[in-house]
């Protein structure tokens, strides 16, 4: 092979290595069931490297050892234990490793913290209940959960299927219109991980994207009970005017912000918008600037999505208004 060649394959291989490790990948797990998945990947791996070799010497000595050794290749031994013996006795390893998974989807079990998720074109609804919870806690495009606690997900879907994928945490379960799936992940270690949509459900599907935050058990119980808690009131006159573009500029018909008159149900909740990492569903990291790059282009951003430009404020009182929204912490 030519050195250029061996350089670029080797190249193409750094960056598919380092998949191995980040926020968002299988063979990272950081939660009971991805951790029996990630097992499950490696025994396939190893046992079906090893055939692998074995077929790959095989047609080498077929093409290349001396004659006597290829005819013994040709033998009926030789097909019926490679081509018969070997996978009988392969496949169920793989059977029987595979039953042994804890499989994810659970019955409901109302006395569990339960994340109710629910898909949406292109953005994920979120909602906290369970014990020591009053009112369900709304929020969006993000999951906060306890470590080393089974937490309960509740899985559904508004319009079209979604599939909900936490890969270092746990396997994919679709969310299904008319359907409810329970599933149980239980983080092994806090760290901030990326799910993404698995499920072709429109044209910003690939951007279908959300955050999932493994805290200690004592800063996710005050995490939620801020999150609880209604937006405050307007600190000065240029919040206040804030709030007023967003009445009347007709961001209140899709989004609430709990504590204003804002009590849309269509988009995400904003009440503590500017305490998430991302907007727009994982698509850009939150910041005043991209707050007010989304209102003003949300169709140039994500093409599609429901969201309309809101391209009609004037300069001032956008960035006012980009500014309320990101200090809704
Ligand atoms: Cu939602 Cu793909």
């Amino acid at each position: 092979m030519p050195r250029r060649t061996i350089l670029a394959l080797l190249a193409a291989a750094v960056p598919a290595l380092g998949g191995c490790s980040t926020i968002q990948s299988a063979l990272d797990p950081a939660g009971v069931n991805a951790r029996q998945v990630a097992d499950l990947w490696w025994l396939m791996l190893w046992v079906l490297g090893g055939a692998f070799v074995i077929v790959m010497a095989a047609l080498a000595a077929a093409l290349f050892a001396p004659r006597p050794w290829r005819g013994r290749l040709r033998g009926t031994t030789m097909i019926a234990a490679g081509g018969v013996a070997l996978p009988v006795a392969v496949v169920p390893v793989f059977l029987i490793a595979s039953f042994t998974i804890d499989w994810p989807l659970v019955p409901e079990r109302p006395d569990r913290l339960t994340i109710h998720v629910v898909g949406h074109q292109f953005w994920w609804e979120v909602r906290y209940t369970g014990p020591g919870i009053d009112r369900p806690i709304v929020s969006a495009n993000e999951i906060r959960m306890p470590v080393g606690q089974p937490v309960q997900f509740r899985l559904t879907t508004e319009d079209v299927i979604h599939s909900f994928w936490l890969p270092n945490l746990a396997g994919k379960i679709d969310m299904i219109p008319g359907q409810v799936n329970h599933m149980e992940i239980t983080a092994e270690r806090t760290g901030v991980f990326r799910g993404q949509c698995y499920e072709f459900c429109g044209a910003q599907h690939a951007h279908m994207a959300f955050m999932a935050v493994v805290m200690e058990p004592g800063d996710f119980a005050s995490w939620l009970a801020r999150e609880a808690q209604p937006a405050p009131a307007p600190a000065g006159p240029e919040e206040e005017r804030a709030l007023q573009a967003f009445l009347r500029g007709g961001c209140a018909s899709c989004h609430a912000i709990r504590g204003t008159p804002a009590d849309g149900e269509g988009g995400p909740d904003l009440t503590h918008v500017g305490g998430r990492l991302t907007l727009a569903a994982g698509m850009l990291p939150n910041g005043e600037g991209s707050m007010g790059g989304w209102i003003a282009g949300a169709q140039t951003i994500k093409p599609g999505n429901r969201m309309p430009n809101f391209n009609g404020y004037d300069g001032e009182t956008l960035r006012a208004l980009s500014r309320y929204l990101y200090e809704l912490k």
